[in-house]
């Protein structure tokens, strides 16, 4: 490919040998043209340092923390949002759910705005998704100068994401302020708010359509819905009572840990929706052994692999009738999370991995599951929603496929009230 060498790897076990490998197959070395086309910034050591403060900032304590100022943010931007009204409106869900999770997501990260700037929240915003959307044209190399609105987009969410800027914000995470100090420590400040869109855009181009298909799911899905509803009821009348006059629900952390039949839900979606590809770099020749074709396939210094993932996911042998929803796939007969799976009964260690796996594991995936089911939580709570035609069948945007999660091809139509006693 483009005079490249390129290795599909298909094979269940092989993908999992090759996702352990850490020194001959790297994930860093593919990332720096890709860093470079789409973020404008080359690749260098620090890049080594920052990838480490996020477990720190994303995991834990922190977490906690995190989980609690979502709350607050999706309950405000809900509240405020021109959705919260008693009269039905029909609204396209993408564009419902966009008006939430993206500028939810953005101030829990990234910090506040004071509320007299609210407007600027709104122009934000508007740049994010514009960004997002360009995102896969950016990094299948299309020439920022030639993407209507490209570089003027760049360049606000680049002053958006400067030190400056983000000095004025309240309640900024602890991640962007050490990854201000790390540039400072190694002399980079000039290529800070590059690397901070990099990170922005992971934090906003799959949890924005996972959101989408969630929502859809569990309104095309009336017994999902059902179940969904009352998990929720019960783990919230479990939990301490509300002590926070900041949010008309509370919830924690370890509510959400409670929350199995959720977390089946949100993981039967991502598994329908997701076509994300690992890449690697072979640093040295390599041998990757298919013990089911009883053959080892040797990989070239310098050649790119490239784990398909999704074919795992759709896999019949591992997921019977793989095209089906089916709430309650990913749970055990007493309720527990499902995490084994077998293919003709040998068990698949790495057959749904919707976070990568590896070396280059997703780092924010406790929160990305954590704002799923905070989304599914209040919208349930707050709103009646309704899909305007149930019975059509909803189609895959196929321009991501690739790169994450993919998007309906159409903005699926909802009614949609506030309930009457929210
Ligand atoms: C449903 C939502 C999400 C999904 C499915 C997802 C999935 C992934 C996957 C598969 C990768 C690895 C890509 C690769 O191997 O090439 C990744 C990387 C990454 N994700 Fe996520 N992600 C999600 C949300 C988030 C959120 C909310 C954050 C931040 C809070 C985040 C931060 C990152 C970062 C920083 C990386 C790059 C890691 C590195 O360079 O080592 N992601 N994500």
């Amino acid at each position: 490919m483009g005079g490249e060498y390129l290795t599909f790897v298909t094979d269940l076990s092989a993908q999992q040998t090759i996702a352990k490998e850490k020194t001959v197959l790297t994930f860093r070395k593919s990332l720096p043209p890709v860093l470079k086309q789409v973020f404008d910034y080359n690749s260098n050591s620090v890049d080594d340092e920052y990838v480490k403060l996020f477990p720190k900032h994303f995991q834990g304590k922190a977490l906690e923390n995190l989980v609690s100022k979502m709350n607050k943010c999706l309950q405000n931007f809900i509240i405020n949002g021109k959705y919260y009204n008693e009269e039905w409106m029909t609204v396209g869900l993408r564009t419902f759910v966009e008006s939430i999770i993206c500028p939810a997501s953005f101030v829990s990260i990234f910090g506040e705005y004071s509320s007299s700037r609210s407007d600027k929240m709104t122009e934000v915003e508007r740049n994010i998704l514009k960004f997002t959307d360009l995102f896969p044209s950016l990094i299948r190399g299309y020439p920022i100068s030639i993407l209507k609105g490209a570089t003027a987009c760049r360049q606000y969410l680049w002053k958006v994401l400067s030190k400056q800027e983000i000095s004025g914000r309240k309640n900024v995470n602890g991640v962007v302020k050490e990854t201000i100090s790390l540039h400072e420590l190694y002399g980079e400040s000039d290529v800070l708010p590059k690397r901070l869109l990099s990170f922005l855009t992971a934090t906003q181009v799959n949890s924005v359509p996972s959101a989408i298909w969630l929502l859809y799911f569990l309104h095309k899905h009336p017994e999902a819905n059902k179940v969904a509803r009352e998990e929720i009821e019960r783990v919230l009348k479990e939990s301490k009572e509300s002590t926070s006059k900041d949010v008309k629900i509370e919830v924690t952390n370890e509510d959400l840990k409670k929350m199995t039949v959720l977390d089946s839900i949100i993981n039967e979606s991502f598994r329908l929706h997701l076509a994300p590809s690992m890449f690697r770099i072979a640093t040295e020749d390599y041998f990757v052994e298919v013990a089911e074709l009883g053959r080892t396939y040797k990989i070239r210094k310098n050649d790119k692999v490239l784990l398909w993932v999704q074919m795992n996911q759709m896999d019949p042998d591992i997921f019977e009738q793989p095209e089906v929803f089916q709430f309650d796939r990913f749970l055990n007969e007493d309720g527990s999370r499902k995490k084994d799976f077998y293919k003709n009964g040998r068990l698949m260690k790495c057959a749904f991995q919707p976070f990568g796996t590896g070396l280059s594991k997703c780092p924010g995936r406790y929160f990305a599951v954590n704002e799923l089911k905070q989304l599914a939580i209040t919208t349930l709570r707050f709103f009646d929603i309704e899909l305007v035609n149930p019975q059509a069948e909803i189609k895959m945007d196929k321009n991501r496929i690739g790169l994450g999660a993919l998007y309906p091809a159409t903005d699926i139509k909802i009614r949609i009230r506030r309930k009457a006693d929210c």
